[in-house]
């Protein structure tokens, strides 16, 4: 008992973590595809950053203040004594990628990525400590129509991979310049209640207001709810800015409302934020979020301006569950070969490999055990193969191959120079 307890323990993977196994990796590899395809056809390009970069990169972008700097990053000493950590989001190791190129002024780049996210959370359904997402990036442009088409890109995705049901949520941020009014608005009105508020809010109402609009605490959230509407504070320009991303979202018919305190929990956000939630992801009900940011890099004396989002990969597939959506298992094989007799074995290996050659499309699976027909038998039927091959002496001497039709139990002794024909002819009954 306690061996096992002990063995079970050192092979699962860390909490938070986990393994992904077909067929959910099918899927996985479904949602990339169609992203793929969607994303390019709105002009933008894959880029594959490091999933580790300098900490600077992550602290100067996202900001001192904010949760996932504070207190989930996963941050190490490399042997060369440099402070590193595995990316907790995309944008700013993008955004570094982006620069390290170099962008000209007025010119553009749009992207988009894929890939393993690193926060060190409490895990729960849902929130994980490796997770992935499913991101882009339009970097070195300051149109609300960005925006915009930004937003309706991510409505188009959510509909194309059968993601229904989830809601926009919109707001803005402001600029720089508009915070010293919404910050002085808040400060009067959350005062008065911070002494039954969470000890992070307290905190917050001296380093950084606008998160307690953010906290996660139930009595927290209950006042923020009385907060006041950030955008009616805003400056003319701002308010222009985010009129002109609602109606450009109501001209292409996209779904949305406007959620007066959503701030989202990164700082480099300015202008327009926007988070998507489903019914179907429970407490985690964040599908997606993003917005337009201005990251100014280490070492940079220009920020860099865009916009984008990410969406949690778990969490599309968890929304798609949650609708009836059914992983298909598909077989190991289709066609299982089994060689009886040691004479046998480098034949069955070089059947396969003509097979996979010359029948494209079908798995195949040979044997090399050398164990008995009915253990062999057995684990054909396990990898699903619809197909078995078999051959002993007697099959190699008559340069035969026993066909076994695995559904109907059926067999067929099939001369080795008509194989091919013979499997191709058969191909859409036996592998229907
Ligand atoms: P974020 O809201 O922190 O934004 O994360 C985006 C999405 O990642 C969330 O909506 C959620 O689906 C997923 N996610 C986040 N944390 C976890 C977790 N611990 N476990 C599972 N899923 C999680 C960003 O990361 C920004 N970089 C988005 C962005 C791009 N803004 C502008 N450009």
């Amino acid at each position: 008992q306690e061996r096992n307890f002990v063995m079970s323990s050192a092979t699962e993977p860390l909490p938070g973590t986990s393994d992904c196994w077909e067929p959910e990796v099918l899927d996985w590899i479904e949602l990339e595809t169609a992203a793929r395809e969607i994303f390019h056809r709105y002009g933008y390009a894959e880029v594959r950053t490091p999933i580790f970069e300098r900490t600077e990169v992550f602290v100067r972008s996202l900001g001192d203040e904010t949760d996932v700097v504070q207190k989930e990053m996963y941050t190490f000493t490399d042997r060369g004594g440099r402070s590193l950590t595995l990316r907790p989001e995309g944008t700013a190791g993008v955004i570094r990628a982006v620069a390290d190129r170099g962008l000209e002024q007025g010119e553009e780049a749009r992207v988009f990525y894929f890939g393993p996210m690193f926060r060190g959370e409490r895990p729960a359904a849902g929130r994980r400590r490796q997770f992935h997402q499913v991101g882009v990036e339009a970097v070195g442009n300051d149109s609300p129509w960005m925006d915009a088409e930004c937003i309706a890109m991510l409505s188009h995705f959510l509909d194309q991979i059968g993601v229904t049901g989830g809601k926009i949520k919109i707001n803005s941020r402001g600029l720089p310049e508009d915070r010293p009014q919404v910050s002085a608005a808040l400060a009067e009105y959350f005062t008065p209640h911070a002494p039954g508020m969470c000890e992070d809010c307290q905190r917050r109402l001296t380093t950084n207001i606008w998160r307690m609009l953010d906290c996660k605490n139930p009595a927290c959230q209950e006042v923020a709810a009385g907060a006041p509407d950030l955008v009616s504070l805003m400056g003319d320009d701002t308010r222009a800015f985010f009129a002109r991303v609602c109606q450009s979202l109501d001209s292409l018919g996209v779904d949305y409302e406007v959620a007066p305190r959503l701030v989202r929990g990164l700082d480099y956000y300015i202008h327009t934020v926007f988070e998507i939630t489903h019914p179907g992801l429970g407490a985690q009900d964040a599908l997606a979020g993003g917005g337009r940011y201005r990251i100014v890099l280490p070492g940079a004396k220009k920020p860099v301006e865009g916009i984008g989002f990410a969406a949690g990969m778990e969490r599309l597939l968890l929304a798609r569950a949650s609708l009836g959506r059914q992983t298909t298992a598909v077989a190991e094989a289709d066609i299982a070969i089994i060689s009886l007799g040691e004479n046998a074995i480098l034949p069955g290996l070089r059947l396969a490999q003509e097979l996979r050659a010359t029948l494209s499309g079908l798995r195949v699976k040979a044997d090399f055990t050398g164990r008995s027909l009915k253990a062999q038998m057995r684990g054909a039927n396990r990898s699903g193969a619809r197909l078995a091959l078999i051959r002993g002496d007697n099959e190699l001497a008559e340069n035969v191959v026993l066909c076994r039709d695995m559904t109907t139990s059926e067999q067929q002794s099939v001369p080795a120079a008509d194989l091919m024909a013979w499997i191709d002819e058969r191909r859409t009954t036996l592998f229907a």
